[in-house]
């Protein structure tokens, strides 16, 4: 019997997965994350550990945890949080939850899109604070998307969902960017490779879909801000720094891009300073693979992950080490 630390209460499905391979659960049953110093003495002698993305995994973390750890699964896609020269080193395995949540993040990526488009957020507090008092010819007019081009900075699985949807629900152009070209994608949608400056200034609505990485960090940042159509909107549903927050508060507060949608944040769960007093931002906090769906095919394929590896299988889902 292995011992496994889960780092917070996950759909039911993962621990009873753990639980059915025989292994012990430790867990730490909060609704809020677990404290750092905590999580190094409980880990101490577990064989395996399924994280959240706000556990920092780093050579600390595995000093405190000992020898026989082996595996440690996050359970989320993005693994940002794992420093993966030092799994290297120590020789554990690193997991995260590819392919299972593509469709919930590429879903509210349009959903961002779609209310920033149609100022939902900014009609429904207007609606609720009793603004409403009759029905106008301009009242809160937004913009359609049909025959508008949607811009891809990052075209992994979710960018390229979100492509798929865009082009072919909402009738959208779409251009890409990535450091990778892919021809099938460009004959599927009849989409265009275009460098990331090509990109933001031609795009109407700006998604971003990038790894979080020393070169992705403000990937957008003033400069690039600058580059953006007057009447663009820009939605992150990838990883809060990507974007310098501060430099987009300042063009959305200058009406130098029009709208933005939000899921993730540079400093979360904190904002900088102006960015929810700005009606032309719609804010979600980090919900985007928050369906049913995919919060219990995370917790299976985290868990799975772990079974396999304590049972000397080679799992699906291990992230490649450097
Ligand atoms: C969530 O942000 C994830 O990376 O799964
Ligand atoms: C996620 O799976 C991605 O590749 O974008």
């Amino acid at each position: 019997m292995s011992t496994i630390l889960v780092t917070r209460k996950i759909p039911k499905i993962g621990l009873t997965l753990l639980k059915e391979a025989g292994h012990k659960v430790k867990l730490y049953n909060k609704s809020t994350a677990m404290p750092r110093k905590a999580m190094l003495q409980a880990v101490k002698g577990c064989d395996a550990m399924l994280s959240l993305l706000t556990d920092k995994i780093d050579e600390e973390f595995f000093i405190a945890a000992g020898m026989q750890l082996k595996i440690v699964a996050n359970y989320a896609v993005g693994y940002d949080n794992f420093d993966l020269k030092a799994f290297k080193k120590r020789g554990v395995l690193a997991a995260n939850t590819p392919m299972v949540l593509n469709v919930a993040v590429a879903e509210h990526a349009i959903a961002l899109i779609m209310a920033a488009a149609k100022r939902l957020a900014e009609a429904d507090r207007f609606v609720r604070g009793g603004k409403y008092k009759g029905w106008e010819p301009e009242l809160l007019l937004g913009t359609e998307l049909a025959g508008k081009t949607l811009g891809v900075l990052g075209l992994g699985r979710i960018g390229a969902d979100v492509a798929r949807r865009a082009a072919k629900g909402l009738d959208m152009k779409v251009l890409y960017f990535d450091v990778k070209r892919n021809e099938a994608f460009e004959k599927e949608l009849g989409a265009t490779y275009a460098t990331a400056e090509e990109l933001l200034k031609n795009s109407d609505v700006v998604s971003v879909h990038v790894p979080l990485l020393p070169t992705t960090r403000h990937l957008i940042d003033a400069k690039k801000l600058k580059l953006m159509k007057k009447t663009a909107i820009l939605v992150n549903t990838s990883r809060g720094p990507v974007i310098d927050e501060k430099a987009l508060v300042a063009a959305l507060k200058a009406k130098r891009i029009a709208a933005a949608g939000l899921d993730v944040f540079e400093f979360e769960p904190k904002l900088v300073p102006g960015l929810a007093k700005l009606p032309n931002v719609t804010l979600t906090p980090h919900t985007a693979s928050a369906t049913t769906e995919a919060r219990d095919a995370m917790a299976r394929i985290a868990a799975q992950g772990i079974i396999d590896v304590l049972a000397g299988k080679t799992p699906s889902n291990l992230v490649p080490l450097p």
